[in-house]
């Protein structure tokens, strides 16, 4: 069986800053509570555009660093909750804005886990030796689905998109050496959108009552996210011998500086070895882990036999976690 290797990455933030002095205007807020209870100082959110533009910014880089033409590209898989509309796939969207004519693809529900459960997805296209090379993308617009009269929620997320490309090696202590992936369906109480599914259709009464917008329970997802993340990253550290001075690197989802920081903390990991950066840009839910290591690759911090653990927890539930041994 080949290992399925990442061999480029890139990752794309709009370039409109919003800082947290933004919803002190209007909202019963501040910059200190906001740094406090979550980390974030800033986030980019997206004028113009959809999810499909944010993904295909991040294809294009990841493409271009392995100099890879589009139409070598076998599939595509794009983890997002705010995909472009119901249907087509924002899969089908990138395939044609990226020209990636041989692809085939699809999108992959799995909100803040969405870029683990796409990875471990196109692992399998890699070992079992179909595909030479898959794009795994997480891309969201969240600001698509934020309410912002909603102090609750209005703070927490933005928009962003990071892709990886993953293509068979020959040397099996390099790429993707494990992963494991949960899915709980009672955690959809405390984190769901109320309308817009076939559960409850669009009216002008859904619109007024603003139920096509994130809910979240904060306090009962941070209870379980804390925990969660936790847990599967010990998880993956025990299946894999892993002492805490063998892991380089830890990538946690990035919704709570203090999720993170407990995480860390049960892994006994000091924080220099954990890579943040929800201070610039929040939420951006299936994009925080991706471009977390887009940023540390290049910037070098991140280097070439590097053991990196990822963490992520969100809707559904979801959570995973899985282990790369660098090899850029
Ligand atoms: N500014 C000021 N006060 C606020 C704000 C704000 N922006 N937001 C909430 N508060 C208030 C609340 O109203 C509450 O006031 P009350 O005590 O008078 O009722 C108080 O602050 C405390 O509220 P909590 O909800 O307990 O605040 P908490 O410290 O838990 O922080 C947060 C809230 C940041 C949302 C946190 O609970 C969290 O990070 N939860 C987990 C998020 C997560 O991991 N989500 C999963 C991924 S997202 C996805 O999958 C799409």
């Amino acid at each position: 069986m080949k290992s399925a290797v990442i061999t480029a990455i890139g990752h794309y933030a709009p370039d409109r800053v919003v800082s947290n002095s933004h919803f002190e205007s209007y909202l019963d807020t501040s910059d200190e509570w906001i740094i406090t209870r979550t980390g974030i100082r800033e986030r980019r959110w997206q004028d113009e555009g959809a999810t499909s533009d944010l993904a295909v910014e991040a294809a294009r880089k990841t493409l271009e660093m392995r100099g890879m033409s589009p139409d070598e590209v076998d599939c595509i898989l794009v983890s997002t909750v705010t995909p472009d509309m119901f249907f087509p796939s924002t899969a089908a969207l990138v395939q044609h804005k990226l020209g990636a004519k041989h692809a085939w693809g699809f999108d992959l529900s799995a909100a803040c886990s969405g870029f683990l459960f796409a990875l471990a997805t196109g692992v399998q296209f890699i070992q079992c030796g179909q595909h030479k090379a898959v794009l795994v993308i997480g891309a969201d617009k969240m600001t698509a689905i934020t309410d912002f009269d909603d102090r609750n929620t209005a703070i927490l997320f933005g928009d962003g998109g990071a892709a990886v490309l993953l293509e068979p090696g020959d040397d099996p202590a390099y790429g993707v050496i494990d992963w494991v992936n949960y899915l709980d369906g009672s955690g959809s109480e405390a984190l769901h959108m109320k309308a817009g599914g076939s559960a409850k259709p669009a009216t002008m009464e859904t619109v007024k009552r603003k139920e096509h917008f994130i809910y979240q329970d904060g306090k009962a997802v941070f209870k379980v996210a804390v925990v969660g993340m936790a847990d599967v990253s010990l998880e993956i550290m025990k299946r894999n011998n892993l002492a805490s001075e063998d892991v380089n690197w830890l990538v946690p989802h990035q919704a709570n500086m203090r999720i993170i920081q407990s995480t860390a903390d049960r892994m006994g990991l000091p924080m220099e070895r954990v890579m943040v950066n929800i201070d610039r840009y929040g939420n951006t839910t299936a994009a925080t882990i991706p471009s977390c290591l887009a940023e540390y690759h290049e910037d070098g911090r991140l280097k070439r036999g590097d053991n990196v653990v990822l963490a992520s927890f969100g809707a559904g539930y979801t959570w995973g976690g899985a282990l790369l041994r660098w090899a850029i």
